[in-house]
C-alpha cells in the first residue's frame, strides 16, 4: 500500500527561532502519518488523537527504546526506557517521590533558587535567558528534566494506509500532538486560561511524567518572580535567537534586555 514518504529530519542543526512550528503545522495539516527515510527510518504520527492512542497502548509500542535515531540502544534508562510489568513495579514504588505534597513541600527551597538568580541578573539589564535560567533553574532544582518520544513498535499496525510492522520506530511527537487544531481551536495563541486544556506535554499513558508537580510548580514561581523583579523586557534589536527541534523543542539562545 502506498503512504506518505517525506525526508522529515527534526534533529538538524539549529534553525531561526520560531520556524518549527510553523513547518510542523503544515506536516500536520498534509497528512497524519507518514514514513521519514532520515537516520535509521521510522514512522512519525502528527495528530493529538493518534500520538495520545499511541502513547496510552504500552501493548503494541515498546519503550525499550524511545529514540527513533538510537533504534538499539545499549543503555536502558529507568523507568522511562521499562515495559509493563515491570515498568508498574518500579512507578509504584517511585510514585510517593513524586506527589503534589512532596513538590509543595519544596516550594520555599524553589523560590529562594529562583529569586537568588533572577535577583543576581536584575541589576546588570540583558542576559541570555536560556544560559543564564532556563538552564540552571531547573537543573539544580532537580537532576533531570525529561521530554522523550518515541517508541517502538512490537506489534504490526495500519495507521491512516502506513503499513507499520513490528520492530519499526514510531515517533510520536508531543509538540505537533500540542498544536493540533482539532483539539486546540486557535492553536497559535499562548492562552493560559484555555479550557479545555487537553496538552500532553507532560506525555501520556503509563509514563506520563512523574515530575509534572515540581515542574509547574517551578514554572509557576519563575513566571511570578522574574516578572516581579523584570516586568519590562524585549529582545534586542538584531538578536537572532535560535531553537533546535530534537526528542523535545528548544531555545538555543533567547537574548534579552531590560531598563534597569
Ligand atoms: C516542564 C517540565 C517537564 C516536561 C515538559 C516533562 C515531560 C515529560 C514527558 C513528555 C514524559 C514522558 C516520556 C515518554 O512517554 O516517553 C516524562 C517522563 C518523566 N518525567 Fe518529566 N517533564 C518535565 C519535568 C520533569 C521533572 C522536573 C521531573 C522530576 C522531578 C521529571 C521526571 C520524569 C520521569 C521520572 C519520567 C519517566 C516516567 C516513566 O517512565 O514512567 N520530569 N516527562
Amino acid at each position: 500500500m502506498s503512504h506518505p514518504r517525506i525526508h522529515f529530519d527534526p534533529f538538524g542543526e539549529p534553525r531561526p527561532a520560531g520556524t518549527t512550528h510553523p513547518m510542523l503545522d503544515e506536516l500536520r495539516e498534509r497528512c497524519p502519518a507518514f514514513h521519514s527515510g532520515a537516520g535509521h527510518g521510522f514512522w512519525v504520527l502528527t495528530r493529538h488523537e493518534d500520538i495520545v492512542a499511541a502513547y496510552q497502548d504500552a501493548g503494541s509500542h515498546s519503550s525499550r527504546a524511545i529514540s527513533v535515531i538510537d533504534p538499539d540502544p545499549p543503555y536502558q534508562w529507568i523507568p522511562i526506557m521499562l515495559d509493563p510489568p515491570l515498568h508498574t513495579t518500579w512507578r509504584r514504588l517511585l510514585r510517593p517521590l513524586f506527589t503534589s505534597a512532596r513538590a509543595a513541600a519544596m516550594r520555599d527551597a524553589v523560590r529562594r533558587r529562583c529569586v537568588e538568580l533572577v535577583e543576581g541578573m536584575a541589576a546588570k539589564g540583558s542576559c541570555d535567558f536560556v544560559a543564564d535560567f532556563a538552564r540552571r533553574f531547573p537543573t539544580t532544582v532537580f537532576l533531570e528534566f525529561m521530554g522523550l518520544p518515541a517508541r517502538r513498535l512490537t506489534a504490526d499496525a495500519d495507521v491512516h494506509g502506513c503499513p507499520m510492522r513490528a520492530g519499526d520506530m514510531v515517533m510520536l511527537p508531543l509538540m505537533m500532538a500540542n498544536r493540533d487544531p482539532r483539539v486546540f481551536p486557535d492553536p497559535q495563541t499562548v492562552d493560559f486560561d484555555r479550557a479545555p486544556n487537553r496538552h500532553i506535554a507532560f506525555g501520556a499513558g503509563p509514563h506520563r511524567c512523574l515530575g509534572a508537580h515540581l515542574a509547574r510548580l517551578q514554572l509557576r514561581i519563575a513566571l511570578e518572580e522574574w516578572h516581579r523583579r523584570i516586568p519590562d523586557y524585549r529582545i534586542p534589536d538584531g538578536a537572532r535567537p535560535t531553537e533546535h527541534a530534537g526528542l523535545v523543542l528548544g531555545l538555543d539562545t533567547l537574548p534579552l534586555t531590560w531598563p534597569t
